[in-house]
């Protein structure tokens, strides 16, 4: 995921693809289009699937989307005085393409980021500091780290400058069955590598220094992951171009996008746990009986293609699998505890050295791996919604906080951080994988028709990363189900979306 608001690496200029958009094809004549699909999960990833599998199979395809908890998922606000903010997935870069669309499609707004400085926070002092000059803050940076500030975004811009390669390959129509393969295409041998080896590792090799690693980068994915060293080098890239500064979010709450695009799609949504898939066959054509819980009691439906769009991990998240032959193997790896605590009140500026609250700048506070420090990253945020005459408050008066880390606060830390506090909100977060914890990447077709979007969250997890995925999964679905074979796993796209043109 992007790191909110940290523009402590101001110059990460990426160069932006040109993307060809294309009608999708109609439905072949002579090929029967599915009856029904499910959608297991209504987070970005779901509702993007749903959006996707009918830009493609058509309006005539009944969408049924199952949904446990909350139309968002990791997508969520909570309210204090009357205001929203956001306390999940928050930023979005200016070149995730498929996001910005959604938002141009449903009609809703960029929310604008008001300026606000970061600076990295050590446990006993502040380890850099952005200032009002910009530049300032390349000579700091210059003055700290030398030639490791210009490889960096020199290798950063390379990542997001073969990655912008996906919307060109999907505009095309073109599909991956494999996340090997879906990185293959985009970078090569390199990219997959780069979900093998920690991003530690890749940056050492290209001539940035250890001091940087440790007192820039891990402190950015800390803020981005909640973990630093194991982040493989594919997704801490990805954090890295966050980093950037040019992030925005969705007036309103980004999980209006979710709920925007089902709307749209005008699917059915089912208020239910889905708890086993269980594969049948009938004169040669194989379908799905989706079993679910609700407050009713038990049901199940049948499907022609289902699309699981939640993570599967710990056990599957309790889905069984049932009939399939060989069964469906575990997947190895479990996924990380955030905890966002949402903090109405006074910060206690003391604790970062600055006696007097008047004169605490920052605005966004990372930190580095200090065995010290209860905390990832803390920001003093905005609501969804802010009007123009919105102002931030002096540091000197009670704001809100946003606070991340791996456990829930202590009073003693609640009260450390703040002098006083009107209100605390808490949420535990299953948030993203623990990277740590496997290496290997989950495959994305289960069986015959039968897809896991949430694999893609182990090569890097982030609302864009799953709307690429969504996309890959209903071209994917679309492609196999017209037998496009053509269109699945091609080599040499780079060449071929050329000559295509
Ligand atoms: C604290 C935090 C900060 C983040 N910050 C950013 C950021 O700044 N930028 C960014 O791009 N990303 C960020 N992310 C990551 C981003 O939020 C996620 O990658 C993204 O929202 C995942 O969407 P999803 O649809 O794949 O999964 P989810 O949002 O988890 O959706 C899965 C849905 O499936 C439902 N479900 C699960 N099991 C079942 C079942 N058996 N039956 C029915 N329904 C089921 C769940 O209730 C859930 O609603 C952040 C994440 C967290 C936790
Ligand atoms: C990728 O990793 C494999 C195995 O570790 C190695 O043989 C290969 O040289 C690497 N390729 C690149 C381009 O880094
Ligand atoms: C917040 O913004 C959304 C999207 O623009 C809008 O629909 C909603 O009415 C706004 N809410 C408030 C309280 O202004
Ligand atoms: C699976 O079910 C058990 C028992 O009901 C529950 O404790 C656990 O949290 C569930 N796991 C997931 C990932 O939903
Ligand atoms: C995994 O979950 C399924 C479905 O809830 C359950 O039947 C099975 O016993 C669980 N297995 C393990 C090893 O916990
Ligand atoms: C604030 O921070 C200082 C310095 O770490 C600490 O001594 C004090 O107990 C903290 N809390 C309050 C309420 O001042």
């Amino acid at each position: 995921m992007m790191a909110a608001s940290h523009r402590l690496l101001l110059l990460l200029t990426v160069v932006a693809v040109g993307v060809m958009r294309r009608k999708p094809p109609v439905v072949a004549a002579g090929d029967a289009p599915p009856g029904k699909i499910a959608v297991v999960g209504a987070g970005i990833g779901g509702s993007s699937v749903a959006h996707f599998l009918q830009q493609h199979f058509g309006p005539q395809v009944q969408l049924d989307v199952y949904e446990k908890d909350t139309v968002g998922g990791r997508l969520a606000t909570v309210t204090v005085n009357k205001q929203q903010y956001e306390i999940g997935g928050a930023s979005i870069h200016s070149l995730n393409l498929h996001m910005q669309d959604f938002v141009k499609l449903l009609g809703l707004k960029h929310r604008r980021e008001l300026a606000g400085k970061s600076a990295i926070f050590s446990g006993e002092q502040f380890a850099l500091e952005e200032t009002d000059w910009y530049l300032l803050n390349l000579f700091r940076l210059w003055w700290h780290y030398g030639m490791s500030f210009l490889r960096l975004q020199m290798w950063v811009e390379e990542v997001m400058e073969k990655f912008m390669r996906i919307y060109k390959y999907q505009a095309h129509g073109y599909a991956f069955s494999r996340l090997e393969e879906l990185l293959h295409s985009l970078g090569g041998d390199t990219f997959v590598n780069m979900t093998q080896r920690s991003v530690a590792e890749s940056l050492l090799e290209v001539g940035i220094t250890q001091r940087f690693i440790d007192e820039v980068i891990v402190a950015i994915l800390r803020a981005s992951y909640g973990q630093s060293v194991p982040v493989p080098a594919f997704a801490g890239a990805m954090s890295l171009a966050g980093a950037q500064g040019n992030m925005w979010s969705v007036e309103g709450g980004n999980n209006l996008v979710c709920s925007g695009l089902l709307k749209l799609t005008k699917a059915n949504i089912i208020e239910a746990t889905v708890t086993a898939i269980s594969l049948h066959n009938s004169e040669g054509k194989t379908f799905y009986q989706v079993h679910y819980e609700d407050e009713e009691g038990q049901g199940s439906s049948f499907y022609d293609i289902v699309v699981i769009a939640a993570p599967l991990h710990n056990n599957k998240s309790n889905i069984s699998f049932q009939n399939f032959d060989p069964p469906i193997a575990e997947f190895p790896g479990t996924f990380h505890t955030t905890v966002t605590s949402v903090i109405h009140g006074y910060l206690n500026s003391s604790y970062f050295g600055f006696p007097d609250p008047k004169l605490f700048p920052f605005a966004s506070i990372l930190t580095t791996d200090a065995p010290v420090l209860f905390f990832s990253s803390m920001d003093n945020i905005c609501p969804v919604n802010i009007s123009s005459t919105f102002r931030r408050k002096q540091p000197q008066e009670a704001a809100i906080w946003r606070v991340h880390s791996q456990h829930p606060l202590e009073k003693q830390e609640l009260k450390t951080l703040f002098r006083s506090y009107y209100s605390v909100q808490v949420t535990e977060w299953q948030a993203y994988p623990d990277y740590g914890s496997s290496k290997s990447l989950p495959p994305i077709v289960l069986h015959d028709n039968l897809y896991y979007l949430n694999s893609m969250e182990w090569a890097a997890s982030s609302m864009e990363m799953a709307a690429v995925a969504a996309k890959n999964v209903a071209l994917l679905a679309y492609n196999f189900w017209n037998r496009d074979l053509e269109k699945i796993d091609q080599k040499d796209l780079m060449h071929k979306v050329k000559t295509e043109l």
